[in-house]
């Protein structure tokens, strides 16, 4: 068992930067902000938060709406209720516990979800830099928004993903923080493999 936690704010590069680690050592993959944007999305439809996460199945975390802004603030604000998190944990430490290693990106997961990964990350971004790769996957995707409509929704999911009492998004003390703002997704990707490969 290896797990590698990979926290950061919206937009921060950590979902590519999991993808390639995954790819690279054969890892499974748990991209854990889809449990939240799942249940945030049955919300929309008038289901009650708890419901909605004690009722998840893998189909829920399928379909490109997910990744629609209004799913995004849905998401953080079923997350800021601590009883949706604790109907998440279960799954989320079982799948840490994969046998062939497991990559886990988020917003809690070096600091509750798995305190002993033997890698943890936080990866950030400038809000200018987060705005503009939002803005580009929104826009390729359809959606009509402006890079200060986009930096407007991550500021304000920071803020309240930040300020939350319960498993507010920050930086475990022995996670190493990595800088995306003037990295290519390469140099990044490089930088976490060297991380996880010393800990090999
Ligand atoms: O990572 P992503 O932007 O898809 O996450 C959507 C929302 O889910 C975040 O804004 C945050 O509120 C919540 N989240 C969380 N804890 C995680 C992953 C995501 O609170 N581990």
């Amino acid at each position: 068992m290896f797990t590698v936690a990979i926290d950061g704010p919206a937009a921060s590069g950590k979902g590519t930067i999991s993808r390639a680690i995954a790819a690279h050592f054969g890892f499974a993959h748990l991209d854990t902000g889809l449990l939240y944007r799942a249940t945030g999305r049955k919300t929309l439809n008038g289901t009650p938060a708890l419901e909605a996460a004690q009722t998840l199945v893998a189909e829920d975390l399928q379909g490109d709406e997910l990744r629609s802004p209004e799913v995004a603030q849905a998401a953080s604000k079923v997350a800021a209720m601590p009883e949706v998190r604790k109907a998440l944990v279960d799954f989320q430490r079982a799948f840490a516990q994969r046998a062939g290693g497991a990559v886990l990106d988020g917003r809690d997961i070096g600091t509750v979800i798995c305190p002993d990964a033997e890698v943890k990350l936080f990866v950030t971004a400038s809000d200018q830099v987060r705005a503009e790769r939002r803005w580009k996957e929104l826009t390729f995707k359809g959606h009509k928004v402006t890079v200060d409509e986009v930096m407007a929704d991550l500021q304000e999911r920071d803020r309240r993903d930040s300020t939350r009492a319960d498993a507010p998004m920050k930086a475990a003390d022995d996670a190493l923080q990595l800088d995306t703002t003037t990295l290519s997704i390469e140099e990044a990707v490089a930088e976490a493999v060297k991380r996880i490969e010393a800990r090999q």
